[in-house]
């Protein structure tokens, strides 16, 4: 029996794929390179599908792939229905953060009530984060380049990823409240983790 293991490109296959090299895996060929989705292992058994990051989840739960690497703020916005997710890579670290543009007064903002236009490709997280703190918001739902928003007037606020602040820096923002610590986790179909269980121990081991 053959395990499928989903990927997205990036800094998820490149250090997913460190790990891997651990037990002699390595994929036979680069996603950056090649156009193909599916690709082959050193190891017979094990084959890598490359997909959209927040598409990791559904191939998964749907049993596309036996498991795979999905970021919390992927599981966090989508939910983790129908995974098993046994438990956290510690690989591509993050955080979700509120930002604004430089010389916003978002504390002066939140005091007085005003309602905010958020934008984020997190619209869930951010109506679960605003509600709790009482905040009123308009969501605009991007899918990329949500630092742009509040420069061309888009947005009062974004929700999005910062690790250096290298991004925010460049494009005249502030990080003004943490909403979540994130990490990759491993996210494993339920049916597989019953069937494929001795296959599966290894990596889970190797992971862990
Ligand atoms: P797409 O380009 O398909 O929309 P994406 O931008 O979500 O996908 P990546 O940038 O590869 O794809 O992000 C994959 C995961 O890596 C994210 O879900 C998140 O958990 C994590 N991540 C994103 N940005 C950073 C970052 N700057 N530093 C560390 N980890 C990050
Ligand atoms: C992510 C995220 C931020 C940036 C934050 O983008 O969406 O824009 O990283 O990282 P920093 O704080 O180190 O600058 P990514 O690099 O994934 O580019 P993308 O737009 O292709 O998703
Ligand atoms: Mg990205």
């Amino acid at each position: 029996m053959k395990l499928t293991l989903a990927l997205s490109k990036g800094r998820i296959f490149e250090e997913t794929a460190e790990i891997l090299s651990k037990i002699g895996i390595r994929p036979l060929e680069d996603p950056e390179k090649s156009r193909k989705l599916i690709i082959e292992t050193s190891n017979p058994d094990v084959r890598l599908i490359i997909v959209r990051a927040s598409d990791v989840p559904t191939y998964v739960q749907f049993g596309g792939a036996d498991f795979g690497v999905a970021g919390l703020d992927v599981l966090m916005e989508n939910g983790t229905d129908g995974l098993y997710v046994p438990f956290d890579l510690n690989i591509a670290k993050c955080r979700m953060s509120v930002a604004v543009k430089e010389g916003f007064d978002y504390a002066a903002a939140v005091k007085q009530g005003s309602r905010l236009k958020v934008a984020t490709k997190y619209v869930n997280c951010a109506r679960e984060h605003f509600a709790n703190k009482g905040v009123h918001i308009d969501t605009i739902h991007l899918y990329g380049s949500m630092e742009l928003a509040p420069l061309v007037g888009l947005a009062d606020a974004i929700v999005d990823l910062v690790s250096t602040g290298n991004t925010l820096r460049a494009n005249g923002l502030v990080e003004v409240e943490p909403i979540a610590d994130i990490s990759a986790r491993l996210v494993v179909n339920q049916a597989s983790y019953k069937r494929k269980r001795t296959q599966l121990q290894p990596f889970f081991e190797l992971l862990k």
